[in-house]
């Protein structure tokens, strides 16, 4: 009789969903999803069940017996949404909810033509983690009760659906409608549903592995991610077998909100990844890693997300490190440190957000979001593997992977296998410190490289032609990163001439440059509005709005850039950079 997550309305003294099967009709002109949910309760069920749902219309709920079941839905709470309660008669197996989604549902985006690479079809997908499920199917919206789910898809017919799961049928095309069958056999914590519809095409990376997008990007999206079937062997050599069958890539349309996101069996990627260099093949690598941490393990709710993404962002680097040798791997987590510290710069009002274990009652996983959980949560990681030596450390992750695979655990739940597995290893890290206290502690390992150690070394000088020549992508913006701003005028003038930088095409270095260049007062608004207005990784959407803002001459501005691209945003970007504003003041 309790409610174990702060994100769901979930009761434990209810019945728990073992099963959905979801059919929907997609109807791009209306924006609206046409859904028949059935959850399968793991016994008969009677009585109470709260389900979490957002800015849903119920249309009609019935029993597998044919029964009406009574429902009321609640006025919507700010952050979870509107409960609504059944009351199941005896002998309840499943329910099935007729319903329609709403044109803003927080998961969902749907693309006009003209926001797709081609122009000429529309587009729609979900990006369900944290809590946005619930604003496409009314469920037990809450990593702590895994699911095995079925689907069947009806859209347009010039069209191709995707889910994160194995497709069981698809028509060939050609009819006015097509339709298309997906299940996934392995229970998945309801954030990780996924799919995707639009004018998409593939091409084979590997036995276990090809990329989608749309036909105008695929053969990009193909060479940039050549390597997956590589890193797939590396990573099942870390952490052992990979449980998903299959890992497909989807490259999505620019204004997906992150820069990958883990749905299992199809990782939903950003189109700015394709630099045609293959130089930010670490959030391939760290999807993939989530395969084991975060998709067998998960956190049981928001409260532990270092649990999920400290753990991958280790497990990442130690796939790179493999791939791509140790110096490259310690260049990303001295870029990494950086945005820890920045992290934990922008939460001086709110320093309990700098815990590992957080406290969220009230909060919105989305607001609480930031790098804290991923770089601090990958620093205790570290400090632990330095405690007790590789060898050790390795031999804890297969054991931890494998004893919690498919299950759902707490930071105590951790704390308590690591006291069990590697005794005196919590006592020499001061793990307390790590997961309760704030900020940074003070024996946080130290990234250590000679690739680092050279960047380090360059201070405010500009690089000289052939070291430039010699700097790999992540050398570029690990440089930019750490020079201390403003610059002196002389160096931007320097920098920008010599090296290109406002016209660079990798994102990460074109970020942190027009970052760095704005708050060196430098005139890149023109650029910083081109990327603003074609890209909608959050990633990126906050620096550059960020160091517009902090801007008096730039502040109003800002507003107005927002207020032309944010149509082209998703709901979720659209609400963190409004609210980012808002704050700053403009
Ligand atoms: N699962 C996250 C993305 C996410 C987190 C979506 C929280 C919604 C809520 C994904 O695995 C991720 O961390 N992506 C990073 C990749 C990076 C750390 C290499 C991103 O989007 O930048
Ligand atoms: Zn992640």
């Amino acid at each position: 009789m309790a409610r174990l997550d702060p994100h769901s309305y979930n009761d434990t003294a209810h019945p728990t969903t073992e099963h959905l099967h979801w059919k929907a009709h997609v109807d791009f002109d209306a924006r609206v999803l046409h859904c028949e949910a059935t959850l399968h309760f793991r016994s008969a069920a009677e009585g109470a069940v709260d389900l979490d749902t957002r800015d849903l219309t119920i249309e009609a709920v019935q029993s597998d017996r044919g029964e009406a079941v009574p429902w009321t839905l609640h006025p919507a709470d700010p952050v979870l949404g509107s409960k609504l309660s059944l009351a199941l008669p005896p002998g309840t197996q499943a329910v099935t909810l007729r319903y329609r989604t709403s044109p803003n549902a927080s998961a969902l985006q749907w693309l006009a033509p003209e926001q797709t690479a081609g122009k000429r079809h529309p587009f729609l997908f979900s990006q369900c983690q944290a809590i946005h499920a619930r604003s496409v199917v009314p469920l037990q919206d809450t990593p702590r009760i895994r699911i095995t789910w079925s689907a069947e898809l009806t859209f347009p017919g010039a069209l191709r659906a995707v889910m994160a799961a194995r497709e069981v049928q698809h028509d060939a095309g050609g009819g006015e409608t097509c339709s298309a069958r997906f299940e996934m056999p392995q229970p998945i914590p309801p954030y990780l549903f996924a799919f995707a519809v639009g004018d998409l095409t593939s091409r084979e990376l590997g036995p276990r592995s090809r990329v989608w997008a749309e036909p105008s990007v695929v053969d990009a999206a193909a060479h940039e991610f050549a390597q997956t079937d590589a890193m797939i062997a590396a990573a099942e050599r870390l952490f052992g077998p990979y449980e998903w069958e299959r890992f497909d890539l989807l490259t999505m349309p620019p204004s997906f909100p992150y820069g990958g996101m883990e749905n299992p069996r199809l990782t939903f990627l950003t189109p700015t990844l394709l630099a045609g260099d293959r130089s930010l093949a670490n959030v391939v690598a760290h999807e993939l890693a989530h395969s084991w941490t975060g998709n067998l393990v998960t956190n049981a709710s928001a409260e532990h997300f270092w649990l999920n993404e400290g753990f991958t962002v280790y497990a990442e680097r130690r796939i790179l490190e493999v791939l791509e040798g140790r110096d490259l791997a310690e260049l990303h987590a001295a870029l990494g440190v950086r945005s820890l510290r920045q992290a934990i710069d922008s939460f001086r009002d709110r320093p309990e957000l700098t815990r590992l274990r957080t406290q969220l009652d009230g909060v919105d996983p989305d607001d609480a979001y930031s790098q804290v959980p991923y770089e601090k949560g990958y620093l205790f990681l570290r400090a632990l593997e330095e405690a007790v030596g590789r060898e050790a450390f390795d031999r804890f992750i297969h054991r931890y992977v494998e004893r919690f695979r498919f299950q759902s655990l707490t930071t105590e739940q951790f704390v308590d296998f690591v006291r069990r597995e590697l005794p005196g290893a919590l006592e020499q890290v001061d793990a307390d410190a790590w997961l309760h206290g704030e900020g940074i502690p003070a024996n946080a390992p130290r990234p250590k490289s000679a690739r680092l150690e050279k960047v380090e070394a360059m201070g405010s000088k500009a690089p000289d032609e052939a070291t430039a020549k010699a700097w790999t992508p992540t050398e570029w913006q690990l440089y930019l990163e750490l020079l201390s701003r403003p610059i002196p005028v002389s160096l931007g003038t320097e920098l920008s001439r010599s090296f290109q930088l406002t016209r660079s095409t990798n994102m990460e270095i074109l970020v942190s440059w027009l970052e760095l260049a704005l708050d060196s007062g430098m005139d890149v608004v023109a650029r910083t509005e081109e990327v603003l207005r074609s890209v909608g990784r959050m990633k990126y959407l906050k620096p550059l709005y960020g160091a517009l803002a902090k801007r008096a001459d730039l502040r109003g501005r800002s507003r107005a850039i927002f207020e032309a691209a944010s149509p082209g945003y998703h709901p979720i970007a659209r609400q963190v950079v409004d609210a980012m504003l808002k704050k700053a003041g403009a």
